[in-house]
Formats: structure tokens, sequence, C-alpha cells
């Protein structure tokens, strides 16, 4: 069935790399995706008759499906993800790095007849609007269908971002499972290679090869992989940012627009975040969404920066999703959607842990056994997903899809931080911000009697720079030159626990009462304090109604004792060591500061 024909596209480079691939692959067919609907059922129908999906319920869940992975393929590998750039110090001290032709040389040999047996799919894809000047082309080889329908959703893909790419450069995102089958062989229902995973990376050339895993950011290649690693070099390169962000925005009760990024370490409620509702008090207000993952960055013609999502759809996590904790992602999900590695209810839909109060009597777990509520395993993998379209979301922003972006007015950085660390502090300028967006932590476990390790994770990239992070910060410094109308930069941390280890903010809906402070202090509506971190907002700035705090518990709430900074400063002495030459010498200055 190959449907290689001249007219799909007359980009030369992109023809001599799809018949190189071929030719080193060795699939049994190639076909060029259109993005179409029909395109996407008759794929979709193909798993079916495979197996890879099951059908759910159309009463319940219409034109959705449930996908069990291997369960040696289910999360992403970070320890299998590697940046080949020239010289290990490009990549630097947080990345693993490979020498490059060594690297290649090795991909050559795992792809070489890898999709004996499968077809070849050939996916292009605009990440962010089509033509939008933010937005940049990518173009997919994958031998997964699943790959391919998951793309449909979570970019553009399809003939309009070849249209768009016309003779131009895209970025190649090589991609197999890594399970070639031999004559007659009979395929599994999630094909991967349970042995040998790569997650490659080649910045300077801008290329992505990924082999073995059939998982989210393993194999969706246009998220983590381009729209993080790859992108974070690009973006370096041309002045510009790729971050690990959400893009909220936020309309006063008198229709004042502001909009928000925020940067959260993976598991601290980014998608709720992006999705918040205002709570009762604060009905005036509303929150709007453009993104809840990655936002691309670029300074427009006015000095003011301008993001784009450069998704167009949800990879949310499903456990912990909730009408009570999200329903706005709840009726995200309510069809057209992919499940991987969730529950299946007798009746045909999905289920997962926290989803309601009580556990249905009985389900098939995620991996197709039967499950009771009283087995001792969870119904869903705790890294299950959805997999939905943008547009069905109801809090969607009437900008979600501009090409120019929408203007950000002010960037929240937080990690979860359960000792010491107060709710908000604002950064007096671009530079001390960020400060303090590169020394973020967040608790990777929570051990009951310690304090818990903090894992620090930069800006919340630690697993998605695509070069050295020192130089990484020294760009986001130098993008500080760049304009006088930067966005203000934020601190918060809704995860702070009292002596009793309860949590002392009730977060969710209600931090939408830090996010009003953010948008009057940002427009010159009320004054900060100074706080031993940066500004802090006067309990009377905060807005109280329908929700009982005292000044009591605010200022606990808000106190920060000497030996948190003195520990941080130790503790950040020893971790910027590993950074040598690269460490922008402004840090240093600025960790003394904080000593003393
Ligand atoms: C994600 C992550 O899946 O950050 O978005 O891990
Ligand atoms: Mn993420």
């Amino acid at each position: 069935m190959t449907n290689l024909s001249p007219e799909k596209t007359t980009n030369k480079k992109l023809i001599a790399w799809v018949n190189e691939m071929t030719e080193l692959c060795k699939p049994s067919d190639v076909y060029w995706c259109d993005g179409s609907q029909e395109e996407y059922d008759r794929l979709c129908g193909e798993l079916v008759e495979s197996g890879t999906f099951i059908a759910l319920n159309p009463e319940k869940r219409p034109n959705s499906f449930l996908s069990r992975s291997d369960p040696r393929d289910v999360a992403r590998v970070e320890d299998r993800t590697f940046i080949c750039s020239a010289t290990e110090e490009e990549a630097g001290p947080t990345n693993n790095w490979r020498e490059p032709n060594e690297m290649q040389a090795e991909l050559n040999g795992l792809f070489d007849g890898c999709m004996q047996g499968r077809t070849m799919y050939v996916a292009p894809f605009s990440m962010g609007p089509l033509g939008s000047d933010i937005a940049h082309i990518g173009v997919q080889i994958t031998d997964s269908a699943y790959a391919v329908v998951s793309m449909r959703i979570m970019t553009r893909m399809g003939q309009g971002a070849l249209d768009v790419l016309a003779d131009d450069e895209f970025v190649p995102c090589m991609h197999s499972v890594g399970a070639p089958l031999a004559e007659g062989e009979k395929d599994v229902i999630w094909p991967c290679n349970a042995d040998n995973k790569y997650i490659v990376h080649f910045p300077e050339d801008r290329s992505i090869w990924s082999y073995g895993s059939g998982y989210g950011g393993n194999a969706l290649l246009g998220k983590k992989c381009f729209a993080l690693r790859i992108a974070s070099a690009m973006a370096k390169d041309e002045g510009w940012l790729a971050e690990h962000m959400l893009i909220l925005g936020l309309t006063s009760p008198t229709g004042e627009k502001t909009y928000i990024t925020g940067a959260f370490p993976s598991a601290c409620g980014k998608t709720n975040l992006a999705m918040v509702i205002p709570p009762q008090g604060m009905e005036g207000w509303k929150a709007s969404t453009v993104g809840d993952d990655i936002a691309w960055i670029k300074p427009g013609d006015d000095g003011r920066f301008y993001a784009i999502n450069p998704e167009n759809g949800f990879f949310g996590v499903a456990p912990g999703t909730s009408y009570k904790s999200n329903p706005a992602a709840m009726d995200t999900i309510t069809k057209n959607c992919i499940f991987t590695n969730v529950a299946m209810t007798d009746d045909g839909d999905v289920w997962w842990e926290e989803m309601s109060d009580e556990a249905p009597a009985h389900l098939i777990d995620w991996q197709g056994n039967d499950w009771t509520p009283d087995c001792g395993r969870p119904a869903a993998h705790p890294n299950a997903r959805f997999t939905a379209p943008l547009e069905q979301c109801p809090s969607l922003d009437e900008k979600w899809d501009d090409p120019k972006g929408v203007p950000v007015s002010a960037m929240i950085f937080g990690g979860r931080l359960s000792n010491g660390f107060p709710l908000v502090y604002q950064s007096e300028n671009w530079e001390d911000g960020v400060y303090m967006a590169a020394t973020m932590g967040s608790e990777a476990t929570a051990a009951a009697e310690n304090q818990a390790a903090i894992r620090r994770d930069p800006m919340a990239m630690l697993p998605f720079c695509g070069y050295n992070m020192g130089k990484y910060w020294q760009h986001w410094l130098d993008m500080g030159n760049t304009s006088d109308k930067l966005p203000k930069i934020f601190r918060v941390n809704w995860f702070r626990k009292d002596e009793a280890g309860k949590f002392m903010w009730p977060g969710f809906g209600q931090n939408m009462r830090v996010l009003k402070w953010v948008v009057d202090s940002i427009n010159g509506r009320v004054e900060t304090e100074a706080g031993a971190l940066g500004g802090v907002p006067k309990y009377e700035d905060m807005y109280w109604d329908g929700l009982n705090f005292s000044t009591a518990d605010f200022d606990k709430l808000m106190d920060v004792q000497p030996e948190t900074l003195h520990r941080e400063a130790a503790e950040l002495k020893e971790y910027f060591v590993r950074f040598k030459d690269n460490l922008p010498a402004s840090f240093e200055t600025a960790r003394k500061k904080q000593e003393q």
C-alpha cells in the first residue's frame, strides 16, 4: 500500500530521508499520513482488529479506546534518554551523553531491518498553530499505528503540516518499537523491545531517534523530545524559550485579561492548575486554558513575550483525576479519547483510582486481569494516561489557536515542598527570578519522620533540557536583556505542611487567590512586602471572601526561618559545583546573599 505520491510534498530533503529510512528499516509498506478523520477512524479500526485497542462502550465513551501496554513499557525512560551533542560538556552534568558518531552507528545497527513485517508511517506535524511564526514542523516516521493516532490528537498532524513545511527545514523524528516480525509471525498486542530502549537526541542536527518503546513521551516524539529537548536547543540559538509550562488566562470581574505561565515538576498538579475553577467567593473571576504542559515563548515586536502551546491535545495522568479534583478534565475526556493502562468497567467504560469515592465492585485492571477492591493491587497503572483533543476542554481560552500566541505577564514556578517554603513570593527583578526558578526543588519521596530529600528541578526542566543546564540558565539571563516588558517572576508552593503533617493551604481552586494577588501585583494595585526570599503579599491584600483563613494561619504559611535559608545556601553550594564554568556568575552572588 505504498502511497508516496509526489503531490504530497516537494520537499526533497524529506523525500530523501523517507527513502533512506525505508531502505534502512525495511518495512513491508510505507504510508504517508494525511491526518484526516477518515484515516484516524480507519487506523483505530485496524488497532481494534489487532487487539491493541479495545473499543469502549459508545454510549458511555463515544469514539474512545482503551489500550494496555506491555508492563515493561509504561513510562518515560530517563536512564535510557541521551543528549548526543558534540561534546559531553555541551550536554552538561544533568544529562546522559554519548558520542554522536558512536551513538549513530549503534542506532543504525538497531534500526537495520527493525520494521520488517510492519508498515512504516510518515506523519508530518506542526508543533503550534499551522503557520504560526512561533510554531515549527516535525515529521515522525514510526512503525506504530498507536503512535500515529496519538500524534493526530497531540499535534496538528497531516497534509496541512506538509503544506506549511513546503521546502523548508523540519525536525526528523525517527521512531520504532524495535520489534520486527518474521515472515508469518503473529504480532503481539503491544509490540516493544523490553531489553533495549533508546531515546536519543542530536541537538546540533536537530534530530531524534527513539527505539524500543511505544509509550507516551518515548514514542509521541512531538512532546518531550521535540517540544522540549530539541526545541530548548533551538531556542537558545534563536533567542526564545521552550519551557515545561502550562499557559493560563485569567479574567477579572471587570474583564481585564492577564496571561501567566507556570512551571511545575511532573506530578505537582499542572493539569489541575491549567483547568482551575475559581472557588466560592471568586465567582466573578474566570480562568481559561491555553496549555497544560509546554509553552514556546518568543519576544514579539512590541517587546512583550508571546506564548503558544505547541500541543493540540492533553496527555494527562488519569489516576487522581475526578470531578472533585478537575471537573474540566473530566468533561474533556468524555469522547474521542485514547486511554492507556487504565482499568475497564463491566459496562465497557474506564476507571482509575480516585475517579469516584467508591471503587466499582469489579473491574478488569490495566493488565487485563480481574480486579476487586480488596485484591491489593491498583486497578490502573499510576502512570495511566488519557489522550484527549484540546478543543474538547470546556475551559479552553479563546486564543488557544491564535498563531500570534498570548502575551505573558507573569511566570510562576513551584515545586512540592512540605517544609520551610512559603505560599508565594515575587522576585525583585528578572535576574533574581531566574535564580529562584533555577534553584527550584521538589520532594522526590516524602519520608515520614525526616526532612524529605529535595531533588533540584530547575525550571521543572531537569529531564527535558536538551543542553548544558548552566548554559540554559545563562540563556534565561540573556533573555532578560532583550526586553523592558519582561514577565514578572514568582515562586509558589501549594504543598507546605504543619507539624502534624497536614497541608497548610487548601490548594486546588483556592490557588486562584494567589493568582489574583499575582495579577494585582503585576498591575501595580498592591505593594509587596519585603520577605526573606522575595516580595510577599500583605494579609489584607489577599482576597479572602469565601475562605476562612486567619492572619495567624497566613503568617505561619508565609513564615521563613533562617535555618531554611542556611540549609538552602549550603545545599546549593554543593549543587552548583557540578556546573563548573557554566554556572552564571550572578548565581554564586545570589547564593552568598542568601547565606548572609
Ligand atoms: C509529563 C511529564 O508527562 O512531565 O508531562 O512527565
Ligand atoms: Mn510534563
